[in-house]
């Protein structure tokens, strides 16, 4: 039974990121109607961030080399390590039980907000990151499909092109999962052009990426 894992992070009900993963994840349950669709609200219900438990477990892990999923699991000693683990594990195997990763997510200060940083640095564990030999690992081969909504324009030829630390970011922390083998970006930019009037001008722009990134969500998702 295919999988997909839905993450959320915009804090706004009405937000842009949301209304694209949504379209992606309604069409994927209509080509997909044996699948499970799992939704994780992050900004609703957010992840604890990473803390000194976890990250004795993960030396602990670096120390020795450990590469193997099952001896991570067990690898908590104190009861403040096996409470902070668990909570890693919850989303540890969330994500290791999808077969596509599809996450909302808005720009803030030119990058990723907390409520996903907090969800990756739990869940970007040793055991997880990709061979330096093969650029393989536990996650390799999955789909994972961003869907962003921006106040601004970081396309080639806008005054901000080279200010997206969004994207490159993912791009990175991705690959060092095995995330990035197939992986989409799908931009609605220019959202603030709806309500800030010296941005009225844009509002045409924002729109047609609105359509573009909810026509692409959707191709993908039938893919
Ligand atoms: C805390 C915060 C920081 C933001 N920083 C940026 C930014 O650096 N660049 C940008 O283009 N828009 C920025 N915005 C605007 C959002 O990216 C924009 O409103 C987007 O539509 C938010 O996604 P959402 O509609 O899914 O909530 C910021 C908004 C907030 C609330």
């Amino acid at each position: 039974m295919p999988t997909l894992l839905h993450l959320d992070c915009s804090a706004r009900p009405e937000s842009v990121s949301r209304q694209i993963s949504t379209e992606f994840a309604v069409a994927w349950r209509a080509a997909h109607p044996e699948g499970r669709h799992i939704h994780r609200d992050l900004a609703a219900t957010p992840v604890r961030h990473v803390d000194a438990a976890q990250i004795e477990v993960v030396t602990r892990l670096e120390t020795a080399g450990t590469a193997d999923l099952d001896e991570a699991r067990q690898a908590a000693r104190t009861a403040k390590e096996r409470e902070s683990w668990r909570h890693s594990w919850e989303l540890i195997d969330e994500l290791l039980a999808c077969d596509v990763l599809l996450i909302g997510l808005p720009m803030y200060n030119f990058s990723v907000p907390s409520t996903f940083k907090a969800w990756f640095d739990r869940v970007a564990i040793p055991p997880l990151i990709v061979d330096s030999q093969t650029g393989k690992g536990p996650l390799s081969g999955r789909r994972t499909v961003v869907a962003t909504a921006r106040g601004g324009s970081y396309g080639p030829g806008s005054p901000r092109h080279g200010d997206d630390f969004q994207e490159p970011y993912l791009r990175t922390a991705f690959r060092m999962v095995g995330l990035a083998d197939e992986l989409h970006f799908l931009h609605a930019e220019m959202t603030k052009s709806g309500f800030v009037p010296g941005l009225a001008s844009y509002r045409k722009a924002a729109v047609g990426s609105l359509r573009l990134a909810v026509e692409r969500a959707r191709e993908i998702a039938r893919g």
